[in-house]
C-alpha cells in the first residue's frame, strides 16, 4: 500500500508557484492576487479561508479577505461581487461556500466573471470543463488530479467509482474522469443518496473517490484488492484528544481499508491539501490570462 501523500505534493507544488511567482515578478509584473469573500462565522469556513490566504503569503500571491456579516443582503453582495470583477489589480475571486439561506448561491455563482471563476462553479467554466475545453477546473477535482498524475497512477480503461454527486466534486470529478485525457478514460460510475447496492458498485471500483461528508463511511467490505482510494472527506467530529476539541475525518475507515489498497489518501494530509494548491495554481492561471475565454 502506498500513502497518496498530499503534504510533500503540496509542498512540491507550492514551491514551483513560488518560482513561477518570482519570475513574473521579475518579469516586471504585479502578484497573483486572489480574493475571497467570507460571509458569516462558520468555523470550518473561517479555517478553509485562512488556510488559502496562508498558502498564498507561501508562494508570494497577494491575497485579500473581504468578510460580511450574516445579515448581509443579497444585493450588497452581488455588489461587491461585480467591484471584484471590474478590480483589474484582482485575477481569482472565490465566494466560500456554504452561504446563508437568504442568498441564493447560483446568482452569487454566475454573478463572478469566469474570468475570474478560480473555483471553476460558473457554468461557463462547468461547460467548458465538459467539452474538455481550457478553463478552471474546481479545486478539488484539479488537486485529485494532480495527485493521479503525479504518482503516475494508470487510469485508462478503469471503472472509477465516485460517491456524492456535489458541484463542488462527486460531478466535476466525474466529468474529469471521464473524459479523453490523462488523468482519465475511465468508466465512471455516480452514486449518490438514491442508489441501490452501494456496495456492490464500490466492490467493482478500480478507483474509488468518496466525497459523501459521511465519516468512515467507506467500509473493508466494499473495496476491491488493489483499488486506488481517494478520500476527499474533510468532516470535523468531536474529539476528547485534541485540543481543540474536534478533529477532522475521512469518508473511509481508514484503519480497516488501508490494507486492501494499492493507494491510499490520508486524512488529513491528503486531498484537502491539494484543494488549496488546484485553487493557487488556478490564481496564477487567471493572472497571466492564460485561458482565452
Ligand atoms: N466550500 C467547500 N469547498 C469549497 C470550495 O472549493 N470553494 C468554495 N468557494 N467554497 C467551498
Amino acid at each position: 500500500m502506498i500513502l497518496l501523500d498530499g503534504k510533500k505534493l503540496s509542498a512540491e507544488i507550492k514551491s514551483e508557484l513560488a518560482s513561477e511567482t518570482k519570475r513574473l515578478l521579475e518579469s516586471g509584473k504585479r502578484a497573483p492576487h486572489l480574493a475571497a469573500i467570507l460571509v458569516g462565522s462558520n468555523g470550518a469556513s473561517e479555517t478553509y479561508v485562512a488556510s488559502k490566504a496562508k498558502s498564498c503569503g507561501e508562494v508570494g500571491f497577494i491575497s485579500s479577505v473581504i468578510r460580511f456579516d450574516e445579515s448581509v443582503s443579497e444585493k450588497e453582495l452581488l455588489k461587491k461581487i461585480i467591484e471584484i470583477n471590474l478590480d483589474p489589480a484582482i485575477d481569482g475571486l472565490i465566494v466560500q461556500l456554504p452561504l446563508p439561506k437568504h442568498i441564493n448561491v447560483q446568482k452569487v455563482t454566475e454573478t463572478i466573471l469566469p474570468q475570474k471563476d478560480v473555483d471553476g462553479f460558473h457554468p461557463v467554466n462547468v461547460g467548458r470543463m465538459m467539452q474538455n475545453l481550457p478553463c478552471y477546473i474546481p479545486a478539488t477535482p484539479f488537486g485529485i488530479m494532480m495527485m493521479l498524475e503525479r504518482y503516475r497512477i494508470e487510469t485508462s480503461g478503469k471503472h472509477c467509482v465516485v460517491l456524492g454527486r456535489s458541484n463542488i466534486v462527486g460531478m466535476p470529478v466525474s466529468i474529469l474522469m471521464a473524459r479523453n485525457n490523462y488523468p482519465g478514460n475511465c468508466t465512471v460510475t455516480v452514486c449518490h443518496s438514491k442508489t441501490s447496492n452501494l456496495e456492490e458498485i464500490t466492490r467493482q471500483a478500480d478507483l474509488l473517490i468518496a466525497a459523501l461528508g459521511s465519516p468512515g463511511f467507506v467500509k473493508e467490505d466494499m473495496v476491491k484488492e488493489g483499488a486506488v482510494v481517494i478520500d476527499v472527506g474533510i468532516t470535523r467530529v468531536p474529539s476528547k484528544e485534541t485540543k481543540s476539541g474536534f478533529k477532522i475525518s475521512g469518508d473511509v475507515d481508514f484503519d480497516h481499508v488501508a490494507s486492501k489498497c494499492s493507494y491510499i489518501t490520508p486524512v488529513p494530509g491528503g486531498v484537502g491539501l491539494m484543494t488549496i494548491v488546484g485553487l493557487m495554481k488556478n490564481t496564477l492561471t487567471a493572472a497571466k490570462k492564460e485561458i482565452d475565454f
